[in-house]
């Protein structure tokens, strides 16, 4: 390669790292790794955790378990106090409807945090970077694979740039 070539090729990584790093609504860190605050209960979705640890089914370091006796323990103010903490995204899982270990409590859970999105979205967080799922005792390999996907989806949005009050 000539020296010309090479500064061409120089200027032209230069021009294309530039142009991505205009875009504020992409994320453009590669190396950026969400914080996700997850909170499982005790019974069912921690327990599947730890089984994808056990299998070893892989998935980002992204996550910090907060283990609840049971979702319904979940109140959406913890929800935004994650926010307010400094994670990028939150997690809130649980056993499946009609399993919970206290009987209603996942149904408790469920409608409170259908109210999470639009608080969410009244403070200028994106939804997205909210998620509720379920996920039993025997569900490795899904609880993995949950997080990896909520992973990535924070991943896309990028570091949460709105600072709350506590
Ligand atoms: Fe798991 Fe209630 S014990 S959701």
């Amino acid at each position: 390669m000539t020296e010309a070539e090479s500064q061409d090729n120089q200027l032209e990584e230069e021009t294309t790292r530039g142009s991505k790093n205009s875009s504020e609504q992409e994320c453009t860190e590669p190396s950026f790794q969400p914080k996700i605050l997850t909170f499982a209960c005790n019974w069912c979705s921690y327990a599947g955790a730890d089984l994808a640890g056990v299998s070893r089914f892989q998935y980002p370091p992204s996550i910090r378990i907060i283990r609840v006796m049971c979702s319904g323990r979940v109140h959406p103010d913890l929800v935004l106090e994650g926010f307010a903490r400094g994670a990028d995204g939150v997690l809130v899982t649980g056993c499946h409807i009609g399993d919970c270990h206290y009987i209603k409590g996942n149904q408790y859970t469920k409608s409170r945090m259908a109210l999470v999105p639009e608080l969410l979205s009244n403070i200028g967080i994106d939804p997205r970077r909210f998620k509720l799922d379920w996920v039993s005792a025997s569900e490795g390999k899904k609880f993995s694979d949950m997080v990896k996907d909520f992973t990535n989806q924070v991943k896309e949005l990028g570091p949460l740039k709105i600072k709350l009050e506590i």
